[in-house]
């Protein structure tokens, strides 16, 4: 396979006055994550690198850089806009501050279980989404998950609306989860996760929210006691790739991407899942106390929630509101 592709690369480069073909060049990349290797974040990043090294037959080499290496969600977002890094994998929270139609899937308590998110996601809505952001600079390959967010706190146990009043809460760097948190009768606090382990220990911040596996993979059982099963949203990750860089490929090597991101979409899901599973167990024998959240006060929270609701239903627009409920 390997001597009749240099024939035909050779070939061509004849024929075209020595330039060589899209297909024979290397290109090497940058995949940047915000998260730890034990993530499943960076566990997708991993496979999906993997795969695209394997399926090019060595020939596309993307470097994972985890854990912040290469900046905050929003620094290496404005990297791929200008083309410097070509791959990362935000969460639609951050995305949303480049298209406001991202925020709808972080909408408090929107989704019942994660085969729904599945659905939408991976249906003509998720579509829709990723259609949108050639328009900033980015193009979507796939939706992966970060999962359902709960509330951590190292000050009391939260099982109502009510325990969450006054508490220091860092948000993600977005409106959506800071009017959420603010209505909630917390104080948010926007940080980029590369900043919040330093906020927890110092007790700059009182809590924060996330799922599981990040409360895991960050170590936040170290700095927080309390972790209630709030549920509040479902958070969706996003494979995007530089426009830039998107534009110098030939269109056999965006299938190939497009094919691996498949395949890595699914790994990444289900070990999503796996872990979330285990770590609750996992979380208290590191000496968390866990407090379920009754069906009834979830339901008290979404009611404190529902200005916050219909004021970013009108922030994402009426048409995809109006897209993401049916
Ligand atoms: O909390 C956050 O910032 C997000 O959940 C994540 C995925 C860690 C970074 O985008």
């Amino acid at each position: 396979k390997t001597w009749l592709r240099t024939i035909a690369a050779l070939t061509m480069a004849a024929v075209v006055g020595g330039a060589a073909p899209a297909w024979s060049q290397e290109i090497k990349a940058k995949l940047g994550t915000s998260l730890p290797d034990s993530h499943p974040q960076t566990m997708g990043a991993r496979k999906f690198a993997e795969l695209v090294e394997q399926k090019s037959d060595g020939r596309i080499k993307i470097a994972v850089f985890s854990n912040g290496q290469l900046g905050s969600d929003q620094q290496m977002q404005a990297a791929l806009r200008g083309g410097t890094q070509e791959f990362t994998v935000p969460s639609t929270a951050t995305l949303a501050n480049l298209d406001k139609s991202f925020g709808i899937i972080g909408m408090p308590f929107s989704f019942a279980s994660e085969a729904q998110a599945d659905a939408v996601l991976d249906g003509p809505f998720g579509q829709s989404l990723l259609d949108r952001l050639p328009a900033v600079g980015m193009v979507g390959l796939a939706f992966w998950e970060n999962g359902f967010r709960n509330l951590t706190n190292s000050r009391r146990p939260v099982e109502r609306v009510e325990d969450i009043r006054g508490l220091k809460v860092r948000t993600m760097q977005n409106t959506l989860y800071i009017d959420m948190f603010n209505g909630l009768g917390a104080n948010a606090v926007p940080l980029a996760v590369t900043e919040l382990f330093t906020a927890l220990e110092t007790r700059a911040v009182d809590g924060q929210e996330n799922p599981y596996t990040v409360v895991h993979a960050q170590k936040f059982y170290d700095v927080q006691k309390y972790l209630s099963t709030t549920g509040h949203a479902y958070d969706a990750l996003v494979l995007v790739a530089s426009g830039k860089f998107w534009d110098r490929l030939s269109e056999s090597d965006r299938q190939l991407l497009r094919e691996v991101a498949r395949e890595a979409t699914l790994y990444q899901r289900q070990t999503s899942r796996e872990l979330n599973a285990k770590l609750r167990e996992e979380l208290v024998g590191l000496g968390m106390q866990i407090n379920d959240v009754a069906p009834e006060e979830r339901e008290r929270m979404r009611e404190a929630l529902q200005g916050v609701i219909d004021k970013h239903a009108a922030v994402s627009g009426a048409d995809v509101t109006e897209q993401f409920r049916q």
